[in-house]
């Protein structure tokens, strides 16, 4: 063979490498939206610790963990809240049901990885595939859900409207905050999901329930 088809050859196997291991970092390493708030969750009582685009969860922060009936695990000191708060949505006639709780760092890297696979079934760029899946889900180690203080809260009975209408006026009395608001995604980072809700305690659900605030604005106050 001719040396310049070999050299072609080397060129081409070379760049395929280059575009392959560039498309990998960029799965793994796209820029989240900085919203440029950092806390040292060292320091913060375990219910006001901040996971999100730019604080990263820690394992000195994982939580001792309890299993719900349907086989979800929460952290223990959240359970009997959140049993609580199940109560009382059963007292309003809803049928609440946790459907995601505690994710380990794999769960969570599972997850972000089936999504983004959806987009480019769908016809996205790997990069796009990653931006939009980014834009509701967590990478793998800021994900508050690896913190067991999320819960996202969905009704056994097929539509969750009004569940969700009723858990964002009343979860704050169980300690509970709508963790992502609509019109604060500048904020959070996330779009509006009115499932994900975060256990901080009573008196900072009060607070940032009556003044309608993301646990961002709370901590930042
Ligand atoms: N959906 C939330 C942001 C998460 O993945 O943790
Ligand atoms: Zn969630």
């Amino acid at each position: 063979m001719k040396y310049y088809v070999r050299a072609l050859i080397c060129i081409a196997v070379l760049l395929g490498i280059i575009c392959t291991v560039k498309d990998y970092y960029d799965t793994k390493t796209v820029n989240p939206n900085d919203i440029g708030f950092e806390i040292n969750n060292n320091v913060q009582p375990w219910n006001l610790i901040l996971i999100n685009k730019t604080n990263e969860m820690t394992d000195n922060l994982l939580p001792d963990l309890a299993t719900t009936e349907n086989g979800e695990k929460i952290a223990q000191n959240v359970y009997l809240h959140l049993e609580e708060l199940f109560l009382a949505a059963e007292e309003a006639g809803f049928s609440p049901e946790l459907t995601s709780g505690y994710r380990s760092r794999n769960q969570q890297e599972d997850i972000l990885d089936d999504r983004i696979n959806e987009y480019r079934e769908l016809g996205y760029s790997k990069r796009e595939a990653t931006s939009l899946t980014n834009s509701y889900a967590a990478r793998p180690g800021y994900s508050e859900h690896e913190t067991g203080l999320a819960a996202d809260i969905n009704s056994a009975d097929g539509d969750s409207r009004k569940l969700y209408k009723w858990l964002k006026d009343n979860a704050y009395r169980y300690g509970f905050i709508l963790r992502y608001p609509k019109g604060k995604e500048d904020i959070t980072g996330i779009e509006y999901e009115p499932w994900h809700y975060r256990y901080v305690g009573t008196e900072a659900a009060e607070y940032i329930y009556h003044n309608d605030m993301t646990l961002e604005e709370y901590l930042m106050r």
